[in-house]
């Protein structure tokens, strides 16, 4: 039975819109059917991340109003051909997301394919509520500083009684992805130490991704950074995480770039 699961996390810039296109392309590349959401109506970033910008004719307002079909909105990814995308719109208002249209789309979303991963807009608000209210299991996106736990802390308040589940008695899993982590500031006591943050939020940790140079250089390549570098330190870290949220028990690490002899005699060797 298809999933839906929305990436939020109440702050903006925590990562998202990366998380989205890492976690939609790591399930389609273990084969499944994935099509990402764009509900961040206005910013329309998910498209630029996912190197699909050019391609955009009709976006999720088009499909909610009725002016378009959903076939006609769907973008498939050039480079995984289990990956689709369905874009935001740049220009329109955010009010033209109505709920009994979302409710439609979403539906639909679920009859053709395995996994629905909607990215969120930043903030509490409408545009925040619309994109989790169909979510069956959430991704909390949490960078370790105390402002933005404290909003994910608020958005799981969310997501336990505003959520269409919630309101018909069900539970909705929730999983923490602590982003932009870096090990050096942590240890020299610059970043929340995990165990703090889980402390305060206390819902499972899904993974932690490192705070690496090749996420913009994906996103600067218009690629998640699972197909633009799978071996990739925060491509391992989403991988594992993908296979946790599949249900796999992983040992918990945070994954680093490897630099070993080894590795540059590899990298002479292919040159
Ligand atoms: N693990 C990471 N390492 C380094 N930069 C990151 C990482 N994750 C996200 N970023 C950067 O942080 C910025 C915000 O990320 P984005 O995914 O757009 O956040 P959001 O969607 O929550 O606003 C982007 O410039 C992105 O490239
Ligand atoms: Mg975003």
């Amino acid at each position: 039975m298809a999933k839906v699961l929305v990436v939020t996390s109440g702050k903006g810039g925590v990562g998202k819109t990366t998380s989205t296109a890492a976690i939609g392309a790591a399930l389609a590349q273990s084969g499944k059917n994935v099509v990402v959401v764009d509900f961040d109506v206005g910013l329309r970033n998910l498209d630029l991340v996912m190197g699909a910008e050019r391609r955009v004719v009709f976006d999720l307002i088009n499909v909610v109003q009725g002016d378009a079909k959903l076939s006609q909105a769907l973008i498939r990814d050039k480079r995984v051909d289990t990956l689709s995308i369905l874009p935001a719109s740049q220009t329109r208002d955010k009010d033209a997301l109505t709920p009994d249209g979302v409710a439609r789309v979403i539906a639909e979303l679920r009859e053709k394919f395995d996994w629905v991963v909607c990215d969120s807009p930043a903030g509490i608000e409408k545009g925040a509520q619309m994109a989790m209210y169909h979510a069956d299991e959430a991704v909390v996106v949490t960078n370790p500083e105390v402002s933005s736990v404290r909003d994910s802390d608020r958005i799981i308040g969310m997501l336990d009684s505003t959520t269409l589940r919630a309101k018909n008695g069900q539970k909705i899993d929730k999983h923490l992805l602590l982003t932009r982590y870096d090990p050096a500031r942590a240890a020299r006591g610059e970043m929340l130490r995990t165990e703090d943050v889980l402390e305060i939020l206390s819902i499972p940790l899904l993974g932690i991704i490192p705070e690496s140079e090749e996420v913009l250089r994906a996103s600067n390549l218009g690629s998640p950074v699972t197909l633009s570098n799978p071996e990739s330190a925060p491509a391992r870290a989403y991988f594992d995480a993908v296979r946790r949220l599949q249900g796999e028990t992983l040992e918990m690490s945070v994954p680093s770039e490897r630099r070993g002899l080894f590795g540059k005699w590899f990298k002479w060797r292919v040159a």
